[in-house]
């Protein structure tokens, strides 16, 4: 079974406080989401490999560390997941970003491919996929699918908040990708929104609600 972390850090709760008022307007909402996907990102990160290089300082020749290992892939699931990448970025500027867009059958209620484009190393790269609500866990599942049939393997999960359903399709389906959170809600209700949750996340983050 994959990991379930929540990033209980004190300055991501009392943001992430912030996110979920309805009165926050849309620019508070979007700074927010950016400033915790950068706090979250220290945390997804905490477990890259490091390897040692030698420095020549001002004063001596020591040991010093660098990361090592595999490069990053950022991928936002549309459109939601796009507000959290800069944040992530900030952190790991080297990292390439791909996209996943998803939409779901009217009639068979499965999430369906409509845009795909990632980067062509991406087999090689350490994934994050990144969608700030994970509610069914169709959309995440879906999109971790597609970047396996694609040969990649190395993939983490990182939400916002989760609904607790959400949280066991993933472990279910892919019980070797680790899931980062900052908050697991309550419940899904009966339109799909999680309780307490934050509302429509693409809405608040373009306003377009
Ligand atoms: N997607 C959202 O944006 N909000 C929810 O509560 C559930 C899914």
């Amino acid at each position: 079974m994959g990991k379930l972390f929540v990033c209980d850090h004190p300055l991501i709760q009392h943001k992430l406080t912030y996110i979920r008022d309805e009165s926050t307007l849309t620019k508070d909402f979007r700074e927010l989401v950016d400033e915790v996907s950068t706090l979250m990102a220290y945390e997804i990160t905490r477990d890259i490999p490091l390897e040692t290089v030698q420095v020549k300082t001002p004063v001596t020749t020591t040991d010093c560390k660098v990361i090592s290992g595999r490069m990053l892939g950022l991928i936002p699931i549309l459109r939601a997941g796009l507000g959290m990448v800069d944040g992530i970025l900030r952190l790991v500027p080297a990292a390439k970003v791909g996209h996943i867009g998803l939409y779901r059958d009217p009639e068979t209620l499965e999430p369906v491919e409509y845009y795909v484009k990632l980067p062509t190393d991406v087999q090689e790269r350490e994934l994050i996929v990144i969608d700030p609500m994970l509610a069914t866990g169709g959309s995440a599942n879906a999109a971790i699918t597609a970047l396996k049939s694609r040969g990649c393997s190395q993939i983490k999960l990182m939400c916002l908040i989760a609904a607790p359903e959400g949280i066991h399709a993933v472990q279910q389906t892919h019980p070797d990708v680790d899931i980062y959170v900052a908050a697991i809600d309550d419940y899904l209700n009966d339109h799909g929104y999680i309780v307490p949750g934050l509302g429509d996340a693409g809405d608040r983050l373009f306003g377009t609600k």
